[in-house]
């Protein structure tokens, strides 16, 4: 997607939710590219996007749209080689963290930028107890030790309801379950009060209870933080519940970005209709669930002009040769439009009968 001069409004409106405050975090035109034996992948192709303290940013889009990505190249994080972030800005609190050193970095990760994995097994180290591996980053961060360090990771884990801390600290990651794994891994998340959370799928493993128990922690621990959130997830239902914004991803690019009342009410990229409407429904009784027609482009092999071209109905040669601009459609909603449908406002990229 072409960044143009509209983009930077995008990033640098306020918003009229007085829980919401400054920018924590605004990610300008950020380009991660892995180079394959393959050729070359443009997970992230000119991705941006903001965040305020106290906000929930909800980014959503089909698997492999480059969500993990972004996030990873936010924590730069990206696995090099064969990633590569080529080109754009990450602005956390003000200062550009893709100009500091990797020593700095690391000062960075878990202070001030937290990650939250979706699988807590990965997340967590089998070999050391829970009071380590919560206490950690608050050792090295917050030079915490002994008895201070022990009673804040007592605290951490009440926090986020690990029953009798005191005592299942002493577990390893295997003697507790599902659902208590991924509350210690949000209690790692939090331990330094960061001012940027970022969730990947965080609720994928855990059963429809656990679930909305974890969210509802999120909710209030952000409460209690004013942490600025970037949930990544497929579900429409969570980005309902949990988002103040969203963004939706589409072959490396964000398509569409908004309220999520608007996202939800108004969308107006007919990829975003789409996505919504590719969400079951209990009281509907249908007999074919909608899937979106088609395939995104191969990865390495993405057509010169707008993404959408494999599963478009219009043609029309400026599809080829020119990339989709965002377009404000309405406060803070942005739109990707390519060349042909920019002046009619009337895309021609999805069948029209979704
Ligand atoms: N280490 C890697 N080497 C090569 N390509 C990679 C690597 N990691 C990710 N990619 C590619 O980058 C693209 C974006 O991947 P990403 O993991 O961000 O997708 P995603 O939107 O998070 O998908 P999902 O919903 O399945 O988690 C994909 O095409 C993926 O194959
Ligand atoms: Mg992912």
């Amino acid at each position: 997607m072409a960044s143009e001069s509209k983009t930077e409004t995008a990033t640098d409106s306020s918003s009229s939710n007085g829980r919401i405050g400054e920018v924590v975090l605004d990610v300008k035109d950020l380009k991660t590219y892995f180079v394959t034996r393959w050729g070359v992948v443009k997970a992230v192709d000119g991705v941006s996007f903001n965040l305020r303290k106290g906000e929930t940013l909800g980014i959503v889009g089909e698997s492999g749209s480059g969500k993990s990505v972004t996030s990873l190249s936010v924590m730069r994080l990206v696995p090099s080689p064969p990633g590569h972030i080529v080109g754009g800005e990450v602005y956390l609190q003000g200062e550009n963290i893709l100009d500091l050193s990797e020593k700095d970095m690391e000062s960075v990760r878990g202070s001030r930028v937290a990650m939250v994995l979706q699988d807590p097994m990965t997340a967590l180290n089998p070999v050391f107890d829970i009071e380590d591996q919560v206490g950690e980053a608050m050792k090295i961060h917050e030079g915490l030790k002994g008895d201070g360090l022990k009673a804040t990771v007592i605290d951490m884990l009440r926090k986020v309801r690990i029953p009798a801390p005191d005592i299942r600290m002493k577990d390893f990651p295997h003697q507790l379950s599902g659902g208590m794994r991924q509350r210690v891994v949000g209690a790692i998340g939090i331990s330094c009060s960061p001012a940027v959370l970022i969730a990947d799928e965080p609720t994928t493993s855990l059963d429809a209870t656990i679930q909305a128990q974890y969210l509802r922690l999120l909710r209030e621990l952000q409460e209690d933080t004013g942490v600025g959130i970037i949930f990544i997830t497929h579900d429409f239902g969570i980005v309902a519940k949990m988002c103040d914004r969203v963004a939706v991803m589409y072959a490396g690019k964000i398509v569409e970005q908004g309220d999520v009342r608007t996202i939800f009410n108004n969308p107006i990229h007919p990829y975003t209709e789409a996505l919504i409407k590719s969400v079951p429904k209990m009281e509907e009784n249908v007999e074919r669930l909608y899937a979106i027609p088609g395939n995104p482009p191969s990865v390495t092999n993405r057509p010169s002009g707008c993404n959408f071209q494999p599963q478009c109905d219009g043609s029309n040669p400026d599809c080829v040769t020119q990339e989709p601009i965002l377009v404000e459609e309405g406060p803070e909603h942005w739109v990707a439009y390519c060349a042909p449908c920019k002046d009619t406002h009337g895309c021609k990229w999805f069948p029209r009968d979704i």
